[in-house]
């Protein structure tokens, strides 16, 4: 186990690349199941999540092999089980997309119920919705789920919710299914747009990607494809948040434009200078920043993803903000710790009331999940003092050699064992 110990009061400067996408690379390695020969998934970002999700395919008999340049190679050709682990099912929760695809390939899978998490209840209602609209026959029992599929038939579904992993699950078992498939009141995240990239490479028919309706024509078969996975717009968000918070000048270079609109408007309206030049997106914090409200929403609007984050920012403003988070019941839990930090934070449900102070004082702090931990970090760079960072086991999980990324703009960010005293 690590802790990071931060020296604060450092702005951040200089240029950054952010890496490829976790939550592009975990759905895309899922699908990955269906193809007839090896696919190579270029830019696939060294994660925890993503060795745990390379563990998942091998357990069911794939090879995963890491290339020196950041590639992943699958070979799915060797899957011979349907059961999906259920110890890795519970350290990734959103695992749960592989039903699709095991289903498409093998005609059955097991998974285990994700139960709930640090952000809160994980249902996967909508995943099921669907499998079973497709032809599958499900089977509960003793926490496990059964699934079998003699024959996929196309269908058109209405999303109550636009889930993104029940949208990829759908999107992926369609693919193999006889017939055409509509799905309504889709996700449209990014990452969506990259699965249908990668499911196209593959010799799918998926149309629609990015938009609320996605339409998915069936094929026999699916060949192995390469392929190269989406910057992580979660990542850039939290470098630019970092820029902010830090009165620093940083260009993040391989980042999408238009997958931070939300960000970068809000960014804008607290004061930060956001540009977006032809070699990436520049990020500059020249004051304290000025005061906003957040409401989360599924893309475009303001994601879940980068709320902790910007907490830790408004916890400095200048007045008082407001955060809604419509997406999870709970997901709040950085604000307790940013509270060791000095911030004035009031939960109401839903909602947090920031009232902004001058300044963050360095604390020991806990990160509970992957972007509570990003956000405790970033208001470690911000704080006068010295920071303690604890289970950075979970901030790993998300982003790639993040120390090492933020010690290249001068932050001052050491990862220590968690016996020994920094
Ligand atoms: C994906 O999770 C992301 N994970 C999450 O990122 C992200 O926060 C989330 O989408 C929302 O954008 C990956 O892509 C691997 P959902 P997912 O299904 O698919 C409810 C991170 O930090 N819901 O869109 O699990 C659910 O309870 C992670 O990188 C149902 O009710 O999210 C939630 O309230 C955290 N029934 C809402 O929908 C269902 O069957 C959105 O969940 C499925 C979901």
């Amino acid at each position: 186990m690590f802790r990071f110990v931060i020296e604060g009061r450092r702005p951040l400067t200089g240029t950054v690349k952010a890496s490829g996408a976790k939550n592009a690379v975990l759905p895309i390695m899922a699908a990955s199941v269906m193809a007839g020969s090896p696919c190579v998934l270029r830019n696939s970002p060294d994660l925890s999540d993503v060795r745990i999700m390379s563990k998942i395919l091998e357990r069911l008999g794939a090879t995963v092999e890491r290339t020196t340049d950041g590639s992943l190679v699958i070979d799915p050709t060797t899957i011979e089980h349907h059961v999906v682990d259920e110890m890795h099912m519970r350290q990734v929760k959103s695992s749960i997309f592989l039903m699709g695809p095991v289903l498409g390939r093998m005609g059955r899978v097991q998974v285990s119920y994700p139960g709930g998490c640090d952000i809160g209840q994980r249902p996967i209602d909508l995943h099921i919705k669907g499998l079973k609209a497709l032809g599958a026959s499900i089977e509960e029992k003793h926490g496990n789920i059964l699934a079998e599929c003699e024959k996929w038939e196309g269908i058109d579904i209405h999303l109550d919710i636009p889930s993104v992993g029940a949208t990829e699950n759908i999107m992926m078992g369609a693919c193999l299914a006889s017939g055409v498939t509509i799905i309504r009141n889709a996700a449209k995240e990014p990452e969506i747009v990259d699965l249908q990239g990668f499911l196209n490479a593959m010799g799918a028919r998926v149309k629609g990607a990015g938009t609320d309706v996605i339409r998915i024509e069936g094929v026999n078969e699916l060949r192995g494809a390469e392929y190269t996975i989406m910057p992580d717009r979660i990542e850039v968000g939290t470098l630019m948040i970092g820029a902010v918070m830090t009165r620093g000048d940083v260009v993040v270079e391989n980042a999408v434009a238009e997958h931070v609109q939300a960000l970068t408007s809000k960014l804008r309206e607290i004061g930060a200078e956001i540009d977006f030049n032809g070699h990436g997106i520049r990020a500059v914090g020249k004051s304290r920043p000025r005061p906003t409200d957040i409401k989360t929403l599924p893309y475009p609007g303001f994601p879940t993803d980068m709320q902790p984050q910007i907490m830790a920012l408004l916890s400095i403003a200048d007045g008082t903000s407001v955060i809604t988070e419509t997406i999870f019941d709970s997901r709040f839990k950085q604000a307790e710790e940013l509270g060791r930090m000095g911030a004035k934070i009031r939960r109401e449900g839903r909602t947090a009331i920031i009232k902004g102070v001058p300044a963050l004082s360095g604390a020991i702090v806990e990160a509970t999940d992957l972007r509570s931990g990003a956000s405790l970090v970033l208001a470690g760079l911000s704080a006068e003092g010295r920071t303690i960072v604890r289970g950075v086991h979970n901030i790993d999980r998300g982003y790639e050699r993040f120390e090492e990324k933020l010690m290249s703009l001068g932050a001052s960010v050491k990862r220590v064992p968690e016996d020994r005293r920094s």
